[in-house]
């Protein structure tokens, strides 16, 4: 093993010692600040992945950075044992925020994805009336909501569920963007149907934005057949999109809506399941929970981090200069056949890349990417999601356009 203590040092580290659950890239990253990363070397790099869209709000925010440290000094966890300081304040401004009546605070995406499962269960045996064991949730094909075994259960990539199972019952699933095959299943099995869970954009899949009025239309569909409408925003909420959450895009208001990731900036695991009283209300004390969840120090960070959404107008800015980079990555097609489509809303966007989606094509621009000082992460062979932190300025996000053009026409 290396002596010295670079990339390569640390890179056989994680090879040795840690299961190899991830295909990273060979950088080793060090410091972060606003839209730039630094590796071990000290080279610097524009972030272009934004931890899948946890740093929405730029690398260790001063402001968020300060109510974490504060916070942790004072009281980082009490449990739900006992009401602690921060948690009602927090409760009070997301739900307020998003026009909820209450939140079920958890921790990582899938945590909340699962929640909102079981929530949408007993609110079908409790509240509709279904029969007990009969419900089932409605989801859709190219899915991902994270990777726990219920989860895994309703994917249909291989890579997520092979040799996982046996897997969890009680899942439907229709292609994404697909009214018609949303309304044969309600037509015929809305009786036994708890809910629709969606995600606006299919961010993993390739980031896939559905045709505009898929989200009304399915979640009208949902209100007609007495069928919960459930938003995973984990990837698209919080700015990303153009819109606090992207449902907004079409003034959707979800049944149930889950939140992870830059709900907390990136600097701490924060998740959230967000419903009315006629919903939440169902879960009783002891019926789930979460030693974690709704602690102090998630709730101070949380708060900040919304605050820098409120205070920076990343929503507003997400939206513009999502349209610009497009334009500009529109240009770029026009000068090259390696890339035939740019796709994507406000700063989730993805461009893809003429070859098969198992080839490394979209891996080696990737690494491409990196000499030239980009970070990017391909979602499959032949896609590329690019999705800075929305703190990025126009100035900086038409750099990353020279670089991104450099590279593919270089390639
Ligand atoms: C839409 C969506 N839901 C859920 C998750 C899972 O979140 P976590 O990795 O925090 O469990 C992700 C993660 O990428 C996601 O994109």
């Amino acid at each position: 093993m290396s002596e010295i203590k670079n990339s390569e040092y640390f890179i056989e580290l994680e090879e040795k010692h840690g299961a190899h659950n991830y295909h990273p890239l060979p950088v080793v990253l060090d410091k972060g600040e606003g839209v730039f990363v630094w590796d071990v070397e000290g080279k610097k790099y524009y972030d272009f992945l934004s931890a899948y869209s946890a740093v929405n709000q730029g690398h260790s925010h001063p402001k968020i950075v300060e109510a974490l440290v504060d916070q942790a000094s004072k009281l980082a966890l009490t449990s739900r044992a006992f009401y602690n300081s921060k948690l009602g304040e927090y409760e009070q401004k997301i739900t307020s925020l998003l026009g909820f009546d209450k939140v079920l605070p958890m921790n990582s995406g899938a945590e909340a994805v699962e929640t909102a499962v079981k929530l949408a269960r007993k609110w079908s045996y409790e509240v509709k009336g279904i029969t007990e064991n009969a419900a089932k949730i409605i989801v859709c094909e190219n899915n991902f909501h994270g990777r726990t075994t219920t989860i895994v259960s309703f994917s249909n990539d291989p890579d997520a569920n092979q040799n996982y199972g046996p897997f969890t019952p009680g899942f439907i699933r229709i292609p994404y963007n697909d009214i018609a095959a949303l309304e044969e299943v309600l037509s015929k099995e809305a009786g036994n149907i708890a809910a629709f869970l969606v995600e606006p954009i299919q961010g993993e899949a390739g980031v896939y934005v559905p045709n505009e009025g898929f989200l009304k239309q399915s979640s009208e569909l949902c209100k007609k057949y007495n069928v919960l409408f459930i938003a995973d925003e984990v990837q698209t909420g919080i700015a990303r999109t153009g819109k606090l959450i992207a449902c907004h895009h079409e003034d959707v208001q979800p049944d149930i809506l889950i939140l992870g990731k830059a709900l907390s900036g990136g600097m701490y695991p924060v998740s959230a399941v967000l419903a009315n009283n006629n919903i939440m209300d169902v879960i009783k004390p002891g019926q789930h929970g979460s030693t974690f969840g709704g602690n102090p120090l998630a709730c101070a960070v949380a708060m900040a981090a919304l605050d820098v959404v409120q205070d920076e107008k990343l929503s507003e800015r997400a939206e513009e200069l999502g349209n610009l980079f497009r334009s500009e990555i529109e240009k770029l097609i026009e000068k090259t056949g390696l890339i035939t489509k740019v796709r994507g809303k406000g700063l989730l966007n993805a461009i893809l890349i003429n070859d098969t989606p198992d080839s490394s094509t979209a891996w080696n621009l990737c690494l491409s990417l990196k000499e030239n000082g980009l970070l990017a992460k391909p979602t499959h062979g032949n896609i590329i999601r690019l999705a800075p932190p929305l703190v990025i300025t126009e100035e900086q996000l038409l750099d990353c356009v020279k670089i991104i053009e450099k590279t593919i026409l270089e390639f």
